[in-house]
């Protein structure tokens, strides 16, 4: 649903050049909610400024719903005429709401199609709906002064739904937020991305807000993105720098003589006694060092830092006992080391 491939944005100002994007390659498929993650000075907004033309991209393309955005940008007034079209399908939130403060509620979501010259009758009916839609109705008549944080961000939403988008973009929708706001905005999100089939693109530098909402994510650095993919399948990756901070399971790694692994728990298995199987069938003391379980994406994920006494070439059978139970199994410490030099194919 969104492309982008080799997406670069250099910002040249009094003489002095910033990479905010360095090739960025991103793909959001249809239908998911997707997050981007990253410090400050990442390049997370102007990534999600570029995706919809608000900053022109110098170098790379970006596709929106099969359209080549780029390929419009760069020609013509008629091209402009498609580009401000093809622009109004892909709705934007913003993190401090951009209402206009002397419009009603109700006239802030109809700004848009005004824009799009759509009728008075069809754009109040329009507006109505969608506020409905957000849980405002009753607000139509308030001006944003009016609202608290989390209304006005309802209102920030519907507004970006009036040309009926396909994709929505926010960047940090919900920092500026309590964190029980918060959860009610994601979630108002997630259940528009179901209810309409939205393609929701969001930034955030909030990991909570990955695990609640989020079906695939990807983390940038430097203007570039370092990992991306589907949030189960990062759990599954070992070494994956965003499965450990979305789940920090902790515990120290550094003893020698024992075995130190990070075992990651889908669906099913997180509900069966995996580790007392475990320690029966060898007869080992295992010892928990840390553990973390939530539900991700809508399914519950655990994952758990165990130790094992002796070192890793003593530990291989149980190791792939666990394996065959279906866990992702991550070496940490002194075992990751041993298992380069013992080469059991370990996948
Ligand atoms: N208009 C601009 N002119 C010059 N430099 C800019 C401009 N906008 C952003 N930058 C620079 O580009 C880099 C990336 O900025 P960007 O705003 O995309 O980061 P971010 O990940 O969104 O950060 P934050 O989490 O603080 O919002 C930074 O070094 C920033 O200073
Ligand atoms: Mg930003």
């Amino acid at each position: 649903m969104i492309t982008t491939s080799g997406l670069t944005k250099v910002y040249r100002s009094r003489g002095r050049e910033v990479t905010a994007l360095d090739g960025v390659d991103l793909h959001v498929r249809e239908g998911e909610v997707y997050g981007v993650i990253g410090q400050s000075g990442a390049g997370k907004s102007s990534l999600i400024r570029c995706v919809n033309l608000l900053e022109r991209p110098t170098a790379g393309t970006v596709t929106v719903a099969g359209q080549d955005l780029t390929a419009l940008a760069g020609r013509g007034p008629r091209a402009g005429r498609d580009l401000r079209a093809a622009r109004s399908r892909i709705g934007m939130v913003f993190q401090h709401f951009n209402l206009v403060s002397s419009r009603t509620v109700q006239d802030n979501v109809e700004l848009p199609l005004e824009i799009l010259g759509t009728s008075g009758k069809e754009r109040s009916r329009k507006a109505l709906a969608l506020l409905d839609l957000v849980g405002l109705a009753d607000k139509a008549k308030s001006y944003p002064a009016q609202l608290s944080g989390g209304q006005k961000q309802r209102v920030g939403i519907a507004r970006a739904l009036a040309g009926d988008p396909k994709v929505l973009l926010s960047d940090e929708a919900t920092s500026a937020l309590d964190p029980e706001t918060t959860r009610s905005i994601l979630q108002l999100l997630r259940d528009l991305n179901r209810q309409l089939g939205l393609t929701v693109l969001l930034i955030t530098h909030e990991m909570d807000v990955v695990k609640s909402v989020c079906d695939s994510a990807a983390l940038m650095e430097n203007g570039r993105i370092v990992e991306s993919g589907t949030v189960s399948d990062l759990l599954a990756t070992p070494g994956s720098e965003l499965a450990a901070a979305l789940f920090p399971v902790g515990g120290d790694a550094s003893a020698e003589d024992r075995t130190v692994i990070d075992v990651t728990f889908h669906g099913d298995a997180a509900t069966r006694p995996v580790i007392s199987q475990l320690s029966r069938t060898y007869n080992i003391d295992i010892s928990i060092l840390g553990a973390a379980m939530d539900t991700v994406a809508g399914r519950q994920v655990g994952r758990m830092r165990i130790e094992l006494p002796g070192r890793y070439e003593d530990n291989v059978v149980p190791i792939g006992f666990l394996r065959e139970q279906g866990l992702q199994i991550e070496l940490v410490g002194a075992a990751a080391e041993a298992r380069v030099l013992v080469k059991d194919g370990a996948k």
